[in-house]
C-alpha cells in the first residue's frame, strides 16, 4: 500500500484530486466510486474548482456511490443523493443519468440490492474507488460482523456509526437505523482505491485496519490484501502507524 502523508486536510484533498483528474485524463469514461461524509468534501471542492478552471471534464464519467440511508429519498437533505448533488454533481458537467446511488426509498431491500448489483455489473465494476473509514472500521456501510458480505446489502448501522453521524441530523433519533451499502467484493474489485483518512480521531482505527489481523470485525482490514491502494492521510491521522 502506498502511503501519502499530508500536513493538512487541504493537501490531502488536493493530492486526491490530482489522482482523480489524472485517471479521468487517461480514461474519460472512468467508473468512479464515490463516498460521502466529511472526509471527501475537500476533494469534491477541489474537483469543482478544477472543473471551473477548465482542467477537467466529467462529461463521460460514470459514478457509483457506496451507500444510502434506507428511508431517505433524494430530496431529503440528509440523504446521500442530496449530498452528492449539493457537494459535487450540480457544480460540474456530469450527466445525471451517469450517476448511481441506491434508492433509499425502495423498501423492498432484496429488489433494491439486486438492482444495484446489476448497475455495478453493467458498468463493469469500479475503476477508481474513493473510500473513507468509520470509527468502527467500516468502509461504505460494511459494518463489523462475522463475515465479509460480498455484494449490496441492507445493513443495520452500529450504535457507533449512528453516534458519529448524528451531527448531520437535527436529533439522534432521526438518524436512520439501516442503510444500503455496496458489498466488500465490489469495493475490493476496484482497480484503484484512493483511501482518505483525516482527523486525529481516526488514528487508532487506521492502525487497527492496516496493522492488525484481516478480519470482518474490522472491515477496512481487507484493504491490506488489495494491490493498488493509495492511502492519503493527514499526518495526525497516520501518526500511530509507525509505532
Ligand atoms: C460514506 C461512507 C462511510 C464514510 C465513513 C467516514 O459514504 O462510505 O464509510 O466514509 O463513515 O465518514 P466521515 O468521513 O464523515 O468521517
Amino acid at each position: 500500500m502506498e502511503i501519502v502523508r499530508c500536513r493538512d486536510y487541504e493537501e490531502m484533498s488536493s493530492k486526491a484530486a490530482d489522482i482523480v483528474c489524472e485517471e479521468i485524463g487517461k480514461r474519460p469514461d472512468l467508473v468512479l466510486g464515490l463516498a460521502t461524509g466529511s472526509t471527501p468534501l475537500g476533494l469534491y471542492r477541489e474537483l469543482i474548482d478544477r472543473y471551473g478552471k477548465g482542467t477537467v471534464s466529467f462529461k463521460k464519467i460514470k459514478t457509483v456511490n457506496l451507500d444510502e440511508y434506507v428511508g431517505l429519498g433524494e430530496d431529503d437533505a440528509q440523504s446521500y443523493a442530496y449530498y452528492m448533488r449539493s457537494n459535487l454533481f450540480s457544480h460540474i458537467d456530469i450527466a445525471p443519468g451517469n450517476t448511481h446511488i441506491p434508492d433509499g426509498k425502495n423498501a423492498d431491500h432484496e429488489s433494491e440490492c439486486s438492482k444495484y448489483d446489476a448497475v455495478i455489473d453493467e458498468l463493469g465494476g469500479v475503476d477508481v474507488q474513493i473510500l473513507g473509514i468509520g470509527h468502527d472500521g467500516h468502509i461504505g456501510f460494511n459494518e463489523p460482523g462475522n463475515a465479509f458480505i460480498p455484494r449490496t446489502h441492507r445493513v443495520k448501522l452500529t450504535e457507533e456509526t449512528i453516534e458519529a453521524n448524528k451531527r448531520f441530523f437535527e436529533r439522534r433519533a432521526d438518524v436512520p437505523k439501516f442503510a444500503y451499502t455496496m458489498g466488500i467484493r465490489d469495493i475490493f474489485r476496484a482497480r484503484k482505491i484512493i483511501f482518505l483518512v483525516s482527523g486525529k480521531d481516526k488514528a487508532g482505527i487506521i492502525r487497527e485496519a492496516l496493522k492488525g489481523p484481516i478480519t470482518p470485525e474490522v472491515p477496512a482490514s481487507i484493504l491490506q490484501l488489495h494491490s493498488n491502494v493509495i492511502l492519503i492521510g493527514e499526518d495526525k491521522a497516520l501518526e500511530l502507524l509507525d509505532e
